[in-house]
């Protein structure tokens, strides 16, 4: 397997907590090359064309909101099968459920407020770092 690229988001609870700083040191302790990175505060148009894939979902509003409450950081990821190592290295959805070791068992407090977002698949995270990084 060659070097992929991902899009990993440090949602707005782990910036809260000053967290950026250690979430980044994991992951290139991990053997993740930080290829890009920025902070944003997104407008709510812009976090509801993000999870668009969750608009009919009963927690969308409240994803939206929590998105758009403080500022976020997008950050481009590579690493040899760098989305699927990712997603397993952050752990499940809700944070009070996921493996120790995991991003989400450390930063992350609940199903809602995990920490850190991460691309699902190589087309969705071709996608996700185009809509954070268009060039
Ligand atoms: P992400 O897209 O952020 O990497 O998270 P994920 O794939 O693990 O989970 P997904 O099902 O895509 O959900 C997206 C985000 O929505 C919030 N969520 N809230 N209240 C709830 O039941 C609930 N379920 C999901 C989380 O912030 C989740 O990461
Ligand atoms: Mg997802």
């Amino acid at each position: 397997m060659s070097t992929q690229r991902t899009l990993l988001i440090i949602k707005p609870d782990a910036v809260g907590k000053h967290a950026i700083g250690e979430i980044l040191s994991c992951l290139e302790g991990e053997g993740f090359i930080i290829r890009a990175l920025r902070m944003e505060q997104l407008a709510m148009e812009r976090a509801q064309e993000f999870y668009e894939v969750h608009k009919e979902r009963p927690f969308y509003g409240e994803l939206v909101e929590f998105m758009t409450s403080g500022p976020a950081v997008p950050t481009v990821l590579e690493r040899e099968d760098a989305v699927t190592h990712l997603r397993a290295f952050i752990g499940e959805t809700d944070s009070t459920k996921a493996a120790p070791g995991t991003i989400r068992a450390e930063f992350g407090t609940d199903v809602q407020c995990n920490a850190v977002h991460a691309s699902d698949s190589p087309e969705t995270a071709e996608r996700e770092i185009s809509f954070f990084f268009p060039s």
